[in-house]
């Protein structure tokens, strides 16, 4: 698609918060101090819990809220003191409004217009093939559905060519399968375009799937800044863990035990698992992080933690056994190769690589290396 693209900027937030204040009610802070630079053509994704403060994020860089301490920069511009349409912002939030006599055409041509672009109804018809809206064209924006709404603030904020855009859960109410491939199209269209770009979402596979890299938020900070590679293979702490991987990692207690130059954690009553952390001294109790993808059946010559099935769940391509571990609280989610057929009763032993037992401190949830 050809369109004069403004040069993508960098975005900086530094140190950056919001504390709502209400009458009658205790200060709230929303954002606690966020410190975050993204390059110039980025796709961010900022993912956390609801109410860990995505939303109040994205409406600081929008201009749509105050700032209550820090700085926003685009390029070297400070712009937290600017008014929104000074901004060069394009915010596809899900209220956004259309012009309710227009139709859907004319809504998104009528920026395009505004600034002289040629080819502009060509250019509208192409991104709303694209984005699976060509029936929506003619229609006023009354009639649209809310899957249907938030395709067009999406076309329309691709359109406004703005320096930065912001998407705030744009394909929430998108049904699964359109959802998987307009967030393709999306990524897509982000590369054509090249705008610096932050996505908000709570689901995790869409971040990792769509971003360069990902913020992910709790309660007002950032607990971890990377790529998906980075926050999947080396998350920073117990919360990160548990809140990025599908199936949910397992965490479950253990103690350091040494021997020699290796590292061992020891699972419940007779299990042992070993891992590749070094920074950790003998008889420490921690908590065990273990993806259910990186545990695997032992070998007969391995040691590995003894595990009796409650539950065998076979998906073809592969299984997942829910395991008992005599000594461990609660359950431990295994995933067994294409062919294992395990039942429930069965005793079996589970190892795992040694660099993917992760280590946590019991207290803080940090990552023990
Ligand atoms: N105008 C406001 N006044 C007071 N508190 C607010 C206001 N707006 C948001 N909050 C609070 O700030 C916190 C963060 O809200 P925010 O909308 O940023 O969360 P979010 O991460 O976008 O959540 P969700 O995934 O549910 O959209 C919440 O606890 C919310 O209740
Ligand atoms: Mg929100």
């Amino acid at each position: 698609m050809t369109t004069t693209t403004a040069e993508p900027a960098s975005l900086t937030l530094e140190n950056l918060r919001k504390t709502y204040v209400a009458r009658g009610r205790e200060p709230f802070e929303a954002v606690k101090g966020m410190d975050l630079k993204i390059r110039p053509g980025e796709l961010i994704a900022l993912l956390g819990p609801s109410g860990c403060g995505k939303t109040t994020t994205l409406r600081m860089i929008a201009g749509l809220e105050t700032v209550t301490a820090g700085n926003i920069k685009i390029g070297d511009r400070v712009v937290q003191d600017l008014p929104p349409g000074k901004r060069d912002i394009g915010v596809g939030f899900e209220s956004y409004a259309l012009y309710p006599p227009l139709s859907v055409r004319e809504n998104l041509a009528y920026g395009l217009k505004a600034r002289g672009v040629k080819g502009a109804r060509e250019m509208v018809g192409r991104i709303a093939e694209r984005l699976e809206m060509t029936e929506l064209l003619e229609l006023r924006p009354a009639s649209l559905s809310s899957g249907q709404k938030q395709r067009v603030a999406l076309a329309r904020a691709l359109i406004r060519n703005p320096r930065v855009l912001l998407l705030d859960e744009p394909l929430s109410h998108l049904d699964a399968a359109q959802r998987q491939r307009v967030r393709r199209e999306l990524k897509v269209l982000q590369r054509e375009f090249g705008y610096t770009t932050i996505v908000v979402t709570h689901d995790q596979l869409e971040a990792l799937s769509l971003a360069d890299r990902m913020a992910v938020m709790n309660a007002g900070v950032v607990e971890q800044f990377g790529t998906p590679d980075e926050i999947y293979d080396n998350p920073a702490n117990v919360f990160v863990a548990d809140f990025v991987g599908e199936p949910k990692i397992n965490l479950f207690e253990g103690t350091v035990e040494r021997r020699g130059g290796d590292v061992h954690v020891r699972v419940g009553r007779e299990g042992t698992l070993r891992t590749a952390v070094g920074d950790a001294d003998d008889g420490r109790p921690v908590t065990v992080g273990l993806r259910p993808q990186d545990a695997r059946p032992a070998a007969d010559d391995e040691a590995g933690v003894p595990a009796e099935v409650a539950v065998y769940e076979d998906f073809m391509e592969f299984g997942l056994a829910t395991v008992e571990v005599a000594g461990v609280d609660g359950r431990i989610v295994v995933q067994t190769p294409h062919g294992v057929h395990w039942r429930r009763g069965d005793i079996r032993r589970i190892a795992a690589r040694p660099d993917r037992v992760y280590l946590f401190d019991t207290d803080s949830g940090g990552r023990i290396r």
